[in-house]
């Protein structure tokens, strides 16, 4: 193909998003069971439209907020994270962002010099590669404990730190394995962090989604990392506000202007209606979150179930929270997940994620969201069964 001269290096580098693909090759198939979503099947709760449509009304939401967003809204989040996560903030150590992509792209931008090397656990959350490859920085893809429930390998990571590391990125609850690093894994990984002054980046999207006495654990509760880390949040997933595009970061006060630098030219501030929004959703009721999880269990379940009678197909490691899950696939045909995928599409009517999109030691395996109905799930199942017997 000819080099196109108008497109910069960085974005050349970067693969097109496998799953965005699969998402097209779907809508050209009537009526195909949907696997490969990672995002919130339910709608937003009412009373956090209402919320929206009130401050609409009141003609709140027509101009910039301040950039780190609504006072107000930061307030609730200082007073969330305590909560939940057990980190001590003030407002002043809060980023409103649009969603927690921005808030991450905005963190390694402030972060990451041209050559700096980030370690990613891999697999891992592709959109994590991509953002060290627009900020010029090189990915350091570290394999997991793929028997170990795709655990961190704490010795591989040591022995891949190098003069040029910076970083260590990651997402727990995992997209894609469903992992859930413990707290004493996170302690171990603070030392390296601290020994070796790298900063962590940490995506915890999926922070309330944890199973079997799995605990969330954030890293930043740890106060000799407070200055290390920068911990990105959203509301996403904890309350179907996967279109209001909302979320937040925690970070040490000194960097908060180093990051609003990143976050400024890219959205001046959040969504203002969505702040609203997210206000309503930390100060209603968090019964949602209580509601999403107990569907999201059943749902792993009945989906690990069916994969069970698939023995000879797939092996899994059964995800311990988020909602998605990283089966490999025993046949040869699996080698190339993408092939593999793509056919599953057309011939079963089943859309999966070639697990090649989340790292080289994706491939052989592919992803599978519990985000769905259980209509769905066995839907999709019957057809994978009556494919392969
Ligand atoms: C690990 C992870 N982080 C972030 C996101 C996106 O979050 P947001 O919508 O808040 O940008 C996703 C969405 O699938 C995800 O899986």
């Amino acid at each position: 193909m000819v080099e196109d001269w108008r497109i910069s290096n960085r974005v050349k580098q970067i693969k097109k998003s496998a799953i965005h693909e699969m998402t097209r090759l779907s809508k050209e198939i009537d009526d195909v069971a949907f696997l490969s979503w990672a995002k919130p099947t339910s709608d937003t709760p009412e009373h956090i439209k209402k919320a929206a449509i009130d401050a609409i009304k009141k003609g709140k939401v027509g101009g910039y907020s301040e950039n780190k967003g609504l006072l107000e809204l930061r307030e609730e989040i200082s007073k969330k994270l305590k909560r939940d996560n057990n980190i001590e903030s003030n407002p002043s150590q809060i980023v409103v962002t649009i969603g927690a992509v921005e808030g991450l792209s905005a963190a390694i931008m402030a972060i990451i010099d041209p050559g700096d090397e980030v370690i990613l656990p891999s697999p891992t959350y592709s959109t994590h590669i991509r953002q060290v490859i627009l900020a010029s920085g090189k990915p350091v893809l570290v394999p997991t404990i793929e028997e170990n429930y795709f655990d961190l390998d704490l010795d591989a990571i040591r022995k891949s730190i190098t003069s040029k590391t910076k970083a260590i990125m990651y997402c727990s609850p995992s997209n894609p394995t469903g992992t859930v690093f413990s707290e004493k894994t996170l302690r171990e990984l603070a030392d390296i962090a601290l020994e070796n002054d790298l900063m962590v980046v940490t995506d915890e999207a999926y922070e309330y989604f944890t199973y079997d006495g799995h605990r969330h654990f954030s890293i930043s509760s740890i106060p000799e990392m407070q200055k290390n880390v920068v911990s990105c949040f959203t509301f996403t997933k904890s309350y179907a506000m996967t279109g209001w595009r909302i979320g937040y970061l925690h970070a040490d006060e000194e960097l908060i202007p180093q990051i609003s630098k990143a976050h400024i030219p890219f959205a001046i501030c959040a969504t203002v209606v969505s702040q609203y929004a997210a206000l309503a959703a930390l100060k209603g009721s968090q019964d949602c979150i209580t509601d999403f999880k107990s569907h999201y269990l059943s749902a792993r379940n009945l989906m690990c179930k069916r994969l069970d009678e698939l023995d000879s197909i797939f092996d899994y490691q059964k995800p311990q929270g988020s909602y998605l899950m990283f089966p490999k696939i025993l046949l040869d045909e699996g080698n190339d997940s993408t092939t593999f995928c793509k056919k599953l599409l057309k011939e079963a009517k089943v859309s999966t994620t070639p697990g090649i999109a989340f790292g080289p030691t994706g491939e052989k395996h592919l992803r599978l969201s519990f985000c769905v109905t259980e209509e769905m799930i066995t839907k999709a199942f019957d057809r994978l069964h009556r494919y392969f017997k």
